[in-house]
């Protein structure tokens, strides 16, 4: 049947409905049988198959993670019709396990707005998203940032609120005021957002309110002195182990020596806050959350006192082999968080342990000696930190590779993606191990409890070789992970 003719019987079948609605439900499934179509010409050697991507076109930060109706639900800024950013829908997927998603339909388009990122909360079996709406102007800085809201019943629908834009107002002189991140607290709603200081600081502002449509500023939680560059995206704000973190993705930080390496950083700060003043009071600053290449927008869920964690697994401005192939981005594995000290520990989510089929190597895993893949694998190595010890990651059939080190003499982690080098310190907390997922063209690594993380995507041809490079032999265990698709 083609577009023109099911587009006729609905409106048939829906003339009493308002015009306004009938009209969004037919751009709404041309948009999925255009989807549906374009799914057929994707290409899919670097496809990832436990991660999430895009079915078809382009995939940044993560939107509305949420658990409703028995599922968790999370959103992502979409678009579907080319391989690069463009107008931005957000994309939909639901699971039960945080690692078996699987999609829905788009769930906003944009309209005189784009859909920039926001958030979603379960307000009494509604879902309600808070979004931030992008709109162009004719004059300098030629666009502007209100708040929308858009509603659903059922977790799949949605309808934009017909009062947009909602009424919370920008800091001072700027037009850069987004990714509203709301949360319920006793009997109000808060929402933090990123911004700016009129003189070009990042910035996060909390606001309350008790109907989700009229709110009063009420503290900036925290700004950028300059060092911790000019605008904040994607904050989040919540509480883990009697402490509050304010979470941040800062863009315009200096490189400075291992730190800061990304085009834009991911981090976070600690400290106390208190509900009856609404400050927020620093104990640790900045630190990243990741040390990895593409890592990017992290957007967490809470559910039964466990804080889950996922994020932009890419980074602005690098580049994508994927481009060729009809699809762009992915997001990480799913992290659950803890807080020891200070320091955030991020471990893959318990479920992943489901994906393991067979095992391919439990022993010894000697100098030079290799193990290979196809397409997805978890490798958990026991380590001795007396010594230098070197993994390197490539393909079968050449391609990107990619070396991971301890470097003894420096007591640091080191990840070496073709010369692209990010390093950092590491101390054990315990455990002394790392975890490694190969997903097609990803790479995860969790040192220890998850106290020193790195997320890189890597391009490999043919299957995962992985080999031991390093002085020492290694204790090793290693798995196929269950595939979504049979080829690629
Ligand atoms: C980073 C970000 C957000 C914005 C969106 C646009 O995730 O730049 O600040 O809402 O992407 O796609």
């Amino acid at each position: 049947m083609n577009l023109l003719s099911t587009n006729v019987i609905m409106i048939s079948l829906l003339t009493s409905v308002h015009l306004d609605t009938l009209k969004e439900m037919l751009d709404k499934s041309e948009l999925e049988m255009y989807i549906t179509e374009a799914v057929a010409t994707v290409n899919h050697r670097y496809k990832l198959h436990y991660h999430i991507t895009p079915p078809v076109g382009w995939m940044n930060g993560p939107n509305g993670f949420l658990f409703y109706k028995e599922e968790y639900h999370l959103f992502y800024q979409y678009y579907p019709y080319d391989t690069q950013w463009g107008p931005m829908h957000w994309g939909h997927v639901a699971s039960t396990n945080l690692i078996d998603w699987r999609p829905l339909p788009t769930a906003l388009r944009p309209a005189d707005e784009q859909c920039f990122s926001g958030s979603a909360i379960d307000n009494q079996g509604i879902m309600v998203l808070m979004y931030t709406a992008h709109q162009s102007t004719k004059n300098p800085p030629f666009y502007n940032e209100s708040q929308y809201l858009a509603f659903s019943v059922d977790g799949i629908d949605f309808h934009k609120y017909k009062g947009n834009p909602i009424a919370i107002k920008p800091p001072p002189g700027t037009q850069d005021f987004r990714d509203p991140k709301v949360w319920r607290h006793g009997m109000h709603w808060y929402v933090v957002l990123g911004s700016k200081t009129r003189d070009q600081r990042g910035a996060a502002i909390l606001y309350r309110s008790t109907d989700m449509i009229h709110w009063q500023f009420q503290s900036v939680l925290a700004e950028s002195s300059g060092a911790l560059g000019n605008m904040w995206e994607w904050p989040d704000f919540f509480e883990i182990n009697g402490k509050f973190i304010l979470m941040i993705s800062p863009r315009g930080i200096i490189p400075s020596g291992d730190r800061f390496k990304n085009t834009c950083q991911t981090g976070y700060i600690v400290g106390t806050f208190s509900y009856a003043t609404c400050q927020f009071k620093q104990e640790v600053g900045f630190q990243e959350l990741d040390y990895g290449h593409d890592f990017y927008a992290t957007h967490t869920a809470e559910r039964n006192g466990k804080r889950y964690l996922i994020a932009w697994f890419g980074m602005w401005e690098s580049v994508h082999p994927e481009d060729a192939d009809g699809w762009v981005g992915a997001m990480t594995l799913v992290r659950e968080l803890d807080l020891v000290g200070s320091r955030i520990l991020m471990k893959p989510v318990e479920a992943i342990t489901s994906l393991r089929e067979e095992t391919i190597l439990e022993g010894e895993f000697h100098h030079n000696a290799s193990i290979e893949f196809e397409k997805t694998g978890e490798i958990i190595v026991n380590l001795d930190l007396t010594e230098n010890i070197e993994l390197e990651i490539t393909g079968t059939l050449g391609g990107d590779r990619l070396s991971v080190r301890w470097s003894l003499d420096e007591g640091k982690m080191v990840v070496d993606r073709m010369g692209e080098i990010r390093q950092v310190g590491w101390e054990p907390l315990d455990t002394v191990i790392w975890r490694i997922f190969l997903d097609t063209s990803s790479f995860e690594l969790f040192c220890g409890e998850g106290e020193v993380v790195f997320s890189s995507r890597v391009y490999p041809l043919g299957e995962w070789r992985v080999s031991n490079r390093g002085p020492q032999s290694l204790h090793v265990v290693a798995y196929t992970l269950k595939k979504k698709r049979k080829a690629n």
